[in-house]
C-alpha cells in the first residue's frame, strides 16, 4: 500500500489540528459521563473494544506474587489478582487484594495493614454498624494501598464447626450471616472499592475442597446457605461473587448452570460479575454458558486463547462475552474505580486501623460464664493473678490461609520482619498480659507462665489469688481440626490450673467452637475469637469491667462431636494429617467424594439442636453481662411488615447493651420442626432504664420455599413467635395465626 500525497497532507493536518496540538482538551470520551448509568456507560465503552480487548478482560494473569516464580506484571499491585486494563479507553487494571480480615500480603509490599478480629468475631456483635465499619476498615486500606477490588466477603454457613475457614464467616444462620457480611460489603464498598462476596456455594469444609460434591435439597440450599449469599448481595450489591472450589449437586460451582445463572443472576438479579476462585475453573464452555464472568487466576487458559476460539466457532455466544465483560465494567463504573481510583501514594493509618479494630472487638467478645460473679475483677481487691498460656506475654492469635494478614515487626511470637508463611500461627503484638499489669493495681503480683508444663503451670496457679488462662486453636484455609477439642493438650492445662486454683478464668482465641471438658470447674469464660491487632487491650477491658461485654454467640458451641450431624469431618483420614494437615493439598485429597448435608437438611447448627433434643455446651444466641435485662409485654403490629414488639429492662446496677432476639416456628405443615431467627435488636440501656423495641420480620423468614413452584411463600397456619437473650432462654412466647389474626395497624418504615 502506497500513500498519496493527498493522503499525507490529510495525515498531517489530522495531526496537526488535533486537539491536543491546539492546546485544546481531547472530547471526553462519551463513558466518561458520570450523569449516565453504569450500564449505559458500560455499552459506549465496550461497544469500542475489540475481541482480544474484551477476551483480556474475562481472565487474570496468572498465579502472579502468589506463586514462586510465575510472572509478576510491572502494573501489579502485589495482591492475589491483576486484570490489566485498557488505557486507550480509560479502564483501569483491576488489582485485587486477598482482605477477609485486613488487608493480605502487606509487608510482602512495604506496607502495613490491620489485623481485624475474625469475621466470626465481630458478627458476634450482632451488630450491623459494626460490620460496616469493619468493611470500611478493609475498604479505606486497600485504597491507600492501591488496590481497587476486595476479594473477601465470605459467607458460607457454618455446617461443619471444624472447618478451617469458620473464623472467615459469619455464623450458622442465614439471616445473621446475611445481613452481617451484607454490611461488611457495604463497608467496603463505601470506599470506592468493589466489594465481592464468596465463596458461594456450600464451600463448607476444606477437606477435599477442590473435588468434594456438597449435597443439599433444592428447598434447603434455598433456605439455608443460599438465603445467606441472597441476603449479602441483596444489601450490597457487590462487583463480585467468586464461585467456590467444589461441586454443587454434581456440577462444579464455577460451572453450576443453578446456582450461576438460574438463583444469582435470574432470580436475585445480579448484575455483577462471577469470579473463579483460584483454580476453580474446570471448562471453558461448560463455564461460560453457566454463568462464569471471569477465570481467576486465569493461567489455566480456558478464558484466555480458548475462549476467543470458542467465540469464533459460534460454540459460547459472542452475546456471553459481550455479558461478561459488561458486568466487569459496569461494576467498575457503579463502584466509582473509574471516576474516582485510589491514590496509591497515601498511607494507611495504623493508630485509627487499631482504635476500629479495638472498639469491634469489644463488642464481639462473649462472656460464656461466671461464676459466683468472678467477672469484673476489681484492682481495688485483686492482688496477685497467674497469667498462663498462650503467648499472652507477647501479642493474640490471628487466622491462616488467604485471610492471613502480616504481623507489623513480624510474627509477635517470632519477631523476624517480612511476610507471613502459610501454615505457620502468627501472633500480633498485642499482649494481654501488658494491659492487664495495666489495669491492675500497680503493687498486685502478676506472674507468667507459658502453659507449656502443666505441672508448673498449676504450682503458679496455685501461689496466685486467680488465674487467667489463655487457650488457642490455628485454625486455617486448606485444612478442617480433626475434632472439636483445643490442639497441645491444653485441656490438660486448664484441668491441671483449675485444680490448683479455684479461681480461675479462661480466655479463648480460636477460629470456631470449641470443645470444654473443664468447663464446669472454673469459674469464668471468654470468647475472644481472633480478637485482632485491639485484642489484647479489648480482653483486659472486659476482664476489669472498663467494657460490659455483649457479644453472643453466632454459632452453637456443641458439648462433643457425637453431637453433630457428622460427629466426623466428611472425608477426613489419618492420611489427611494431624488436626486435619494437608486436607487441602492435591495429594491426599480423596477424588470426588459426596458430603451429605441431606443428613441436617435446614436443621444447621441450633436448629439441629433443638430437633434432636440435645444439649450443647453453650447455645447459639448465648451471651452474658455484667448487667441483667428483663423482657415483658410481648406484641405484634403490621404495617407493610409484621413487628414484633416487646419492652426490655435493664434491672442491673450499669449500662449494658443486650442482643435481643426474636424467634419464629412456622406452622407444623412448614415440616420444619425448630426456631429460626427471624431478627434481633442491639439495645443500649443505662441502669435501670427501659425501652420499647421494635423489630421487623422479613418475609424470607416467614416463609418456605418450594422447589417446585421456584417461589417463596407463607404457610398457613399458627406461627410461635418466642423472644429473649439467646434461642436457649426465650421468656417470651404467642401462638398466632398471622392470616386471621387482627394485628395493630402501624405507619412505620420497612427497614
Ligand atoms: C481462596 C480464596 C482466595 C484465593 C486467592 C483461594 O485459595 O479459597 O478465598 O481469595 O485463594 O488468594
Amino acid at each position: 500500500m502506497s500513500f498519496s500525497r493527498a493522503t499525507f497532507v490529510a495525515c498531517i493536518a489530522v495531526v496537526l489540528c488535533s486537539p491536543a496540538a491546539l492546546g485544546q482538551k481531547p472530547a471526553p470520551q462519551p463513558w466518561m459521563n458520570p450523569s449516565l448509568d453504569p450500564d449505559a456507560r458500560a455499552d459506549l465503552m465496550i461497544h469500542e473494544m475489540t475481541l482480544d480487548e474484551k477476551i483480556q478482560l474475562v481472565h487474570g494473569n496468572g498465579w502472579g506474587v502468589l506463586r514462586d516464580g510465575a510472572p509478576v506484571a510491572s502494573r501489579h499491585n502485589g495482591g492475589a489478582g491483576f486484570v490489566p486494563g485498557i488505557p486507550r479507553l480509560g479502564l483501569p487494571d483491576i488489582n485485587l487484594a486477598d482482605s477477609a480480615v485486613g488487608v493480605r500480603m502487606a509487608a510482602l509490599n512495604g506496607r502495613y495493614a490491620t489485623l481485624l478480629p475474625s469475621v466470626l468475631g465481630m458478627s458476634a456483635s450482632w451488630d450491623p454498624d459494626a460490620a460496616f465499619l469493619y468493611g470500611s476498615v478493609i475498604g479505606r486500606e486497600l485504597r491507600a494501598q492501591g488496590y481497587n477490588m476486595s476479594i473477601g466477603g465470605g459467607v458460607d454457613l457454618i455446617r461443619e464447626p471444624r472447618n478451617g475457614r469458620n473464623f472467615e464467616y459469619a455464623s450458622e444462620d442465614p439471616i445473621l450471616a446475611g445481613i452481617m457480611v451484607g454490611q461488611l460489603a457495604r463497608g467496603v464498598q463505601s470506599n470506592h472499592i468493589m466489594g465481592d462476596i464468596k465463596h458461594y456455594a456450600l464451600n463448607d469444609q476444606e477437606t477435599g475442597r477442590n473435588t468434594l460434591n456438597a449435597i443439599l435439597n433444592l428447598r434447603a440450599l434455598r433456605e439455608t446457605d443460599l438465603l445467606a449469599f441472597q441476603i449479602a448481595i441483596g444489601l450490597a450489591h457487590p462487583a463480585g461473587v467468586m464461585c467456590s472450589y467444589n461441586r454443587i449437586n454434581g456440577d462444579y460451582a464455577c460451572e453450576n448452570d443453578y446456582t450461576l445463572n438460574q438463583v444469582l443472576k435470574r432470580d436475585w438479579g445480579f448484575k455483577g460479575f462471577v469470579l473463579s476462585d483460584w483454580g476453580g475453573t474446570h471448562s471453558t464452555v461448560k463455564a461460560a454458558l453457566a454463568g462464569l464472568d471471569m477465570d481467576q487466576p486465569g493461567d489455566d487458559n480456558f478464558f484466555s486463547d480458548p475462549l476467543k476460539q470458542a467465540v469464533l466457532a459460534g460454540t459460547v455466544p459472542q452475546a456471553r462475552l459481550d455479558d461478561m465483560v459488561h458486568r466487569i465494567v459496569r461494576s467498575m463504573f457503579a463502584a466509582g474505580v473509574i471516576d474516582q481510583p485510589p491514590m496509591p501514594r497515601s498511607v494507611v493509618d495504623p493508630f485509627r486501623g487499631r482504635d476500629d479494630a479495638q472498639s469491634i472487638e469489644e463488642e464481639s467478645l462473649v462472656l460464656l460464664k461466671n461464676a459466683g460473679g468472678i467477672l469484673p475483677l476489681s484492682a481495688a481487691k485483686v492482688r496477685s493473678i497467674a497469667v498462663i498460656g498462650g503467648h499472652a506475654d507477647v501479642g493474640v492469635l490471628s487466622g491462616g490461609g488467604s485471610a492471613q494478614v502480616d504481623s507489623p515487626g513480624g510474627n509477635a511470637v517470632d519477631p523476624k520482619m517480612g511476610a507471613s508463611v502459610w501454615g505457620k500461627a502468627v501472633y500480633f503484638p498485642s499482649s494481654p498480659l501488658r494491659y492487664i499489669r495495666e489495669q491492675a493495681a500497680p503493687d498486685a503480683h502478676i506472674a507468667y507462665d507459658a502453659g507449656t508444663d502443666p505441672a508448673a503451670a498449676a504450682k503458679t496457679a496455685a501461689s496466685a489469688q486467680l488465674a487467667i488462662v489463655f487457650v488457642t486453636q490455628w485454625m486455617s484455609e486448606g485444612q478442617d481440626s480433626a475434632t472439636l477439642s483445643l490442639p497441645d493438650q491444653q485441656d490438660a492445662l486448664v484441668a491441671a490450673v483449675a485444680a490448683a486454683n479455684p479461681n480461675t478464668i479462661v480466655v479463648l482465641e480460636n477460629g470456631g467452637p470449641v470443645s470444654m471438658p473443664w468447663a464446669a470447674n472454673v469459674k469464668g469464660i471468654l470468647e475472644s475469637w481472633y480478637p485482632g491487632i485491639g485484642g489484647g487491650q479489648a480482653i483486659a477491658n472486659i476482664l476489669f469491667g472498663r467494657v460490659n461485654p455483649s457479644g453472643k454467640l453466632p454459632v452453637t458451641f456443641a458439648a462433643t462431636e457425637a453431637d453433630l450431624p457428622h460427629p466426623q469431618v466428611t472425608g477426613l483420614t489419618p492420611r489427611t494429617g494431624n488436626n486435619g494437615a494437608d486436607a487441602g493439598g492435591a495429594r491426599n485429597q480423596a477424588r470426588n467424594f459426596p458430603v451429605d448435608y441431606n443428613v441436617e437438611g435446614m436443621a444447621v447448627g441450633y436448629r439441629w439442636f433443638q430437633e434432636k433434643n440435645k444439649q450443647p455446651l453453650f447455645a447459639f444466641g448465648f451471651g452474658l453481662s455484667y448487667t441483667h435485662f428483663v423482657y415483658s409485654d410481648l406484641g405484634f403490629m403490621r404495617s407493610a411488615t409484621i413487628y414484633v414488639t416487646f419492652t426490655l429492662r435493664n434491672t442491673g446496677a450499669q449500662a449494658g447493651d443486650e442482643i435481643a432476639q426474636v424467634y419464629v416456628t412456622l406452622p407444623a405443615s412448614a415440616g420444619e420442626p425448630f426456631r429460626k431467627l427471624a431478627g434481633w435488636k442491639r439495645v443500649s440501656l443505662a441502669p435501670g432504664a427501659s425501652q420499647t423495641v421494635t423489630i421487623p420480620l422479613d418475609q424470607l423468614c416467614l416463609s418456605i420455599y418450594s422447589p417446585t413452584d421456584d417461589k417463596w411463600t407463607r404457610p398457613a397456619g399458627d406461627f410461635l413467635f418466642e423472644v429473649g437473650g439467646s434461642s436457649a432462654e426465650l421468656p417470651l412466647h404467642q401462638t398466632i395465626d398471622l392470616d386471621s389474626a387482627r394485628l395493630a395497624a402501624v405507619d412505620l418504615p420497612n427497614k
